[in-house]
């Protein structure tokens, strides 16, 4: 189902973004892509007169709080963005009497995810490159069950509009949706999974495909499959390096993922 199917007046919603943008040194975000990517969702939702409560990680933070990884940064620019108020909670776990208190058409952003380990279920900061499909089947462990059930308690109607985050089996993608009776994909989720599969199935020829990214293990797998189907593959971005260094080339200081160059 996509959000067209819902009617989101007077509904708490919370939508499930993915924020992690680059910041530099002082907590300036360098490209707000994912920000702008998410915008047509949360701009339905609002001025449709939605409760809407946004929640996303963003890096890896190995601690909690640390305000490296504060979502508090970006406030202002989803605001901006938005063009509406953007109120904060400061503890994911603790947002219910904010949201309780919303009107309709009321913003309030939750703080990083990842700052509570039970959203990825491993201890924090750790990313073993598992089998997502197979721990998306897996019950969730007790702890998840609660940390699940609260951000579930928040909202009548859950939107996934997480698209860079989807390969990741964790509570507010995955989990929340066993507890929220309305659950449907946002306009970034749709319009990528309309290319994946009209462009990548059916498509026009000759078929060339671009990659970038910096996590190479992430990316293996989407390879594999594009070498299949495409006619020539271009590999950019920050995993390029990898690649060259396979390759035999010099690669300086630039990002590299040694593990896996074989
Ligand atoms: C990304 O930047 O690739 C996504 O936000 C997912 O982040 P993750 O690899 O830390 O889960």
């Amino acid at each position: 189902m996509t959000i067209d199917t819902c009617k989101f007046s007077g509904q708490r919603v919370i939508v499930r973004v993915d924020f992690n943008v680059p910041l530099d040194e002082n907590g300036n975000i360098t490209d707000d892509t994912r920000i702008r990517g998410a915008l047509p969702t949360l701009k339905k939702i609002h001025e449709d007169g939605g409760k809407l409560i946004i929640m996303s990680h963003m890096g890896r933070p190995k601690k909690n709080p640390d305000p490296k990884f504060s979502l508090r940064q970006i406030v202002g620019r989803v605001s901006e963005l938005l063009g509406a108020k953007v109120d904060f909670c400061d503890d994911c776990q603790k947002a219910k009497p904010q949201v309780d208190a919303m009107k309709d058409g009321d913003v309030l952003l939750l703080e990083n995810l990842r700052f509570y380990e039970e959203e990825t279920g491993k201890p924090r900061g750790e990313f073993a490159n598992d089998d997502e499909k197979a721990a998306a089947k897996k019950a969730l462990k007790p702890r998840q069950q609660e940390f699940t059930k609260t951000l579930a308690s928040y909202a009548d109607i859950y939107v996934n509009d997480a698209f860079g985050t989807a390969h990741r089996a964790h509570c507010s993608n995955v989990g929340v949706t066993k507890y929220i009776k309305t659950c449907v994909v946002g306009y970034l989720m749709q319009k990528e999974i309309n290319f994946l599969g009209n462009a990548v199935n059916n498509p026009e020829r000759p078929f060339v495909a671009i990659l970038g990214g910096a996590k190479v293990a992430d990316k293996l797998n989407v390879i594999n499959n594009l070498l299949e189907k495409c006619d020539t593959l271009i590999i950019g971005g920050g995993m390029a390096f990898t690649f060259l260094k396979a390759k035999g080339y010099e690669i300086g200081a630039s990002l590299v993922d040694d593990e896996k160059i074989d």
